[in-house]
């Protein structure tokens, strides 16, 4: 066949190639337009023509070329524009959306935080201290004297070969750092991690949370300690909350009290876990013994002061009616996915 026949047949296929897929795209470009297509062989071709037709067929075969090219160009862009809105039809608006997997607040973070924002309202601070302590700030400072037999009130973790230092029992000990440290009026609260040493059960744990509270400044009296503990009370566990103190013993507290929160006794459950009587036990309190002050170079005859220290554990317990403390410390994702939506 003559070159000019293949031209004319060639460009009539150009003109009557159809489009409709990714793969008939590709197979104009391979046809046409790519280096083994036919136009580039009609280019190899051309050294076979006679000289003088030469110039011409060579104008004939690029005008050729310009046209599968601009076609190619064309089809290419309407190509894509068109898979473009079939994509866009293909959305639907009405499938739920992917759940997120973000993590959640572990519970007893948002009880303390709940804690800490209660009492920042009333103007209290927060203070930290180290969970590694030495007996001063763990127990003599807070009237504990040495063989007393109120250091057995809390098993305690001692470090081998030194019983000097020990894992703090209790938050107390950030009292003492506060009051060496700070001048009253002071309010402080000190949330914090301790350390006893008891078998782990469902009620019991060797790693729990505290938090403690000081209030210390001229003329603080038992009936400051009172207010405070209800007004915190009724923001934790609801506006009608009852609650009363129970004279108690603490050696860093003179007098000291227990405060109980009246639960109900409506259901079986109550009844358990209130051992019949309707009242609960959250907190231990008391005014500032003048020994503990003295041992903090306050001055007991010009300062009072009050202080408290509560189980983070048992009031996340007592509000979210958890059974088991054990649940706090082995991350089963079954159990933490519930606190998710949960703001206290
Ligand atoms: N530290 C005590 C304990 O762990 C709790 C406590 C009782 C703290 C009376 C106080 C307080 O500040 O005044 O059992």
């Amino acid at each position: 066949m003559k070159i000019t026949e293949k031209l004319g047949e060639i460009l009539h296929e150009i003109e009557e190639f159809k489009v409709e897929t990714k793969d008939h795209l590709e197979q104009f470009r391979t046809s046409f337009v790519g280096r083994k297509g036919t136009i580039a062989q009609l280019f190899s071709e051309l050294k076979e023509a006679a000289p003088e037709d030469r110039k011409l067929l060579g104008q004939q075969i690029n005008k050729l070329k310009n046209t599968a090219q601009n076609k190619f160009r064309e089809l290419t862009t309407e190509f894509e524009a068109k898979t473009e809105s079939e994509a866009a039809t293909q959305l639907d608006f009405t499938l739920p959306p992917i759940p997120d997997t973000l993590g959640t607040v572990h519970p007893i973070t948002q009880v303390r935080q709940r804690i800490v924002q209660i009492f920042e309202r009333i103007g209290f601070n927060v203070s930290e201290g180290p969970e590694i302590e030495d007996d001063w700030h763990n127990f003599s400072a807070l009237n504990f004297p040495p063989n007393h037999p109120a250091r057995d009130m809390q098993d305690t973790f001692f470090i081998e070969k030194n019983p000097d230092i020990t894992l703090r029992t209790h938050t107390s000990s950030v009292q003492v750092r506060v009051m060496e440290t700070e001048k009253p009026p002071i309010r402080t609260l000190s949330p914090g991690r301790v350390f006893r040493n008891e078998a782990i059960s469902a009620r019991a744990h060797c790693i729990f949370h505290q938090v403690e509270g000081l209030y210390v400044d001229k003329n603080v009296s038992f009936k400051d300690l009172k207010e405070t503990l209800l007004y915190f009370a009724k923001e934790m566990f609801g506006k009608e909350t009852k609650i009363r103190l129970r004279p108690s013993y603490f050696p860093f507290t003179e007098p000291s009290a227990e405060l109980d929160i009246y639960w109900g006794l409506k259901t079986e459950a109550d009844k358990r876990i209130t051992k019949g009587t309707g009242w609960l036990e959250i907190a231990g309190c008391g005014m500032i013994d003048p020994n503990v002050l003295e041992n903090c170079n306050i001055d007991p005859e010009t300062y009072t002061g009050f202080a408290f220290g509560m189980g983070i554990e048992r009031i996340a317990m007592l509000k979210y009616q958890i059974t088991d403390l054990r649940n706090f410390t082995e991350n089963d994702v079954r159990f933490l996915r519930q606190f998710s939506s949960i703001s206290i």
